[in-house]
């Protein structure tokens, strides 16, 4: 989209806006936490259901005894035929320094009721809000998926459970929280996504 187009804070916030795949150790303080959580709950939902959970996890044991159990998971539930992505997932979880989310000081984990249709639309939603609040306050962020990919792991659902979140709930996703170590440069939008129609008049 080459032609001008508005700008103002927000606007700007979701141009600005990347994902961050390296943290500073440096501590979300309790003002930034609320705001972030204070903008996940202000989206809007399906039906006005509300039924999402945000669970924010910040201890650096804990959050180090979760990437364990995400290894493990990665060894026993991805399949060897699974889709590109996931492979990659589960390759880098072999690795030596495998951190599925970051080193970030922050995770939020979006759950929501099951079998409920609009469960990943409306934790998706409040990510993107959370993204976008996390900018605006001089934060990096990043959307983090192998939570949900491992939602079923039995052992990771009990760990799941001490902190706090149901057992019937389906996971949906996961945002790393932290001041940006470094940056890597925005991936090119692709060409051909947008489409105007316009009617021919004759
Ligand atoms: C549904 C979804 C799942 C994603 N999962 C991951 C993930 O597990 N790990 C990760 O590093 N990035 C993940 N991302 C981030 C994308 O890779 C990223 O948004 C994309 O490359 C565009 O870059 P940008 O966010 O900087 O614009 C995910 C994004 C979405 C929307």
């Amino acid at each position: 989209m080459n032609r001008e187009t508005i700008r103002n804070e927000v606007l700007d916030a979701i141009l600005l806006r990347r994902s961050t795949r390296s943290f500073e150790e440096a501590p979300i303080t309790g003002l930034e936490l609320d705001t972030l959580l204070k903008a996940t709950i202000w989206a809007p939902s399906g039906g006005n259901n509300q039924t999402w959970l945000f669970t924010a996890v910040r201890d650096v044991e804990t959050l180090l005894s979760l990437n364990k159990l995400v290894r493990d998971g990665f060894q026993k539930w991805i399949p060897d035929d699974d889709y590109p992505g996931k492979l990659g997932a589960k390759k880098a979880s072999q690795s030596e320094g495998f951190n599925f989310y970051y080193h970030a000081p922050l995770l939020i984990i979006a759950s929501n009721a099951p079998n409920y249709e609009n469960a990943m639309a409306d934790c998706a939603l409040a990510l993107e809000n959370v993204f976008l609040a996390a900018h605006s306050i001089g934060l990096g962020s990043c959307y983090i998926n192998q939570l949900h990919w491992l939602r079923n792991d039995q052992n990771l659902r009990s760990f799941l459970f001490e902190l706090g979140i149901p057992k019937e709930h389906t996971i949906c996703s996961a945002a790393a929280i932290g001041r940006v170590k470094n940056q890597s440069s925005p991936p090119a939008r692709k060409p051909g996504t947008i489409n105007v129609y316009t009617p021919n008049k004759q």
